[in-house]
C-alpha cells in the first residue's frame, strides 16, 4: 500500500468525512457494545481516531481516563480535542505498558496488519483490552464484480480476512481473542453517488496496481449496468463485512 497516498487522502477529506461516515459512526457503536461491560480504563488510546466519534463514545464511557487521539492525517486529527498525537499507528511513540484499553475502529484495513497489532500489543500494559474493528474480504464485493475484468487495475481496496486479524493477534501474543463478523448493508442512490462517498470519507484508495487516468466511457457504462443489475427498492446495495476483534494482553 502506498502509505503517503493514503495519508493524504484522509487528510484531504477531514472535512467532508462526517457527512458521509454513517458505517463508521454505526461501527464504533457496535465495537463499543463488544466490550465486557465491566471493563475499566484509566489509559486509552485511539488509534486512527478520525474526526474523533470513537472518542466521544470512549469519554462518555470512561469520562475519568486520559484518552489520547492519534492519528497520521493532521487534517483528521485536527477536528478532534484533548490529547493527540500526529502518529503511525505501525510505529507508536509510546513505551510499552502505556494503556489499558487499545482502541482502533475501521483503520487497521489500511496497515499492515501484523505490524499494527504488534505496536498494540506492545503499548498495551498486562492485563489490557484491545478493541479494534475492521473490514472483510466480504466488503464492496458489488463494487468489485462490477469493476473485474474491465482492465487491469486494481479498483477496490484488497481487505485481508478476519483470520488474518486473529493470528497477527496471537503472533503479538495477545490472549482471549475474540472475533465477531457481521454483514452491514449500505444503499446508495447510483453508482457515482458510491465513489463520490468513497472519496468523501478518504476511502478512495486502493493499494497497489491503481488505474492512473479515468476509464473510458464505454467501460463506464459497462461498469455502471453491471451495478445497476443489483439495484433494490433501496438503491444500490454496498455490502460491509466488519470484523469486531477483542483480545487482552
Ligand atoms: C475510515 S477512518 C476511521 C476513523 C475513525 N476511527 C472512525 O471510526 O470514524 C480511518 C482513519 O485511520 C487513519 N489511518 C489509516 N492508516 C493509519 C496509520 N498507519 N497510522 C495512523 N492513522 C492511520 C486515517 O487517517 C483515518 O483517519
Amino acid at each position: 500500500m502506498n502509505k503517503r497516498a493514503i495519508r493524504e487522502s484522509f487528510d484531504r477529506a477531514a472535512g467532508s468525512y462526517d457527512s458521509v461516515a454513517g458505517l463508521q459512526r454505526q461501527v464504533c457503536e457496535l465495537l463499543l457494545a463488544a466490550l465486557p461491560k465491566d471493563s475499566r480504563a484509566n489509559s486509552i488510546l485511539d488509534a486512527g481516531c478520525g474526526t474523533g466519534y470513537g472518542l466521544g463514545l470512549i469519554k462518555a464511557r470512561w469520562p475519568t481516563a486520559r484518552v489520547v487521539a492519534a492519528d497520521f492525517a493532521l487534517g483528521m486529527l485536527k477536528s478532534t480535542a484533548g490529547e493527540r498525537i500526529c502518529a503511525d499507528i505501525e510505529a507508536l511513540p509510546f513505551p510499552a505498558d502505556t494503556f489499558d484499553l487499545y482502541w482502533s475502529s475501521l483503520s487497521i484495513q489500511w496497515c499492515d496488519t501484523q505490524r499494527a497489532i504488534a505496536e498494540a500489543a506492545r503499548v498495551l500494559a498486562p492485563g489490557g483490552l484491545l478493541a479494534i474493528s475492521s473490514l472483510g474480504t466480504g466488503t464492496l464485493t458489488e463494487l468489485y464484480n462490477a469493476f473485474a475484468d474491465v482492465d487491469r487495475h486494481r479498483h477496490v481496496l484488497e481487505f485481508a480476512a478476519d483470520l488474518a486479524l486473529a493470528d497477527a493477534c496471537n503472533a503479538a501474543g495477545l490472549r482471549n481473542v475474540r472475533l465477531t463478523t457481521r454483514r452491514i448493508r449500505r444503499y446508495h442512490p447510483d453508482l457515482k453517488a458510491l465513489l463520490r462517498a468513497l472519496k468523501s470519507l478518504g476511502a478512495n484508495q486502493v493499494g497497489a496496481n491503481r488505474r492512473p487516468g479515468l476509464l473510458g466511457r464505454r467501460v463506464w457504462q459497462a461498469v455502471e449496468a453491471r451495478y445497476e443489475s443489483l439495484r433494490e427498492a433501496e438503491g444500490l446495495p454496498a455490502t460491509y463485512e466488519v470484523i469486531l476483534c477483542t483480545a487482552t494482553s
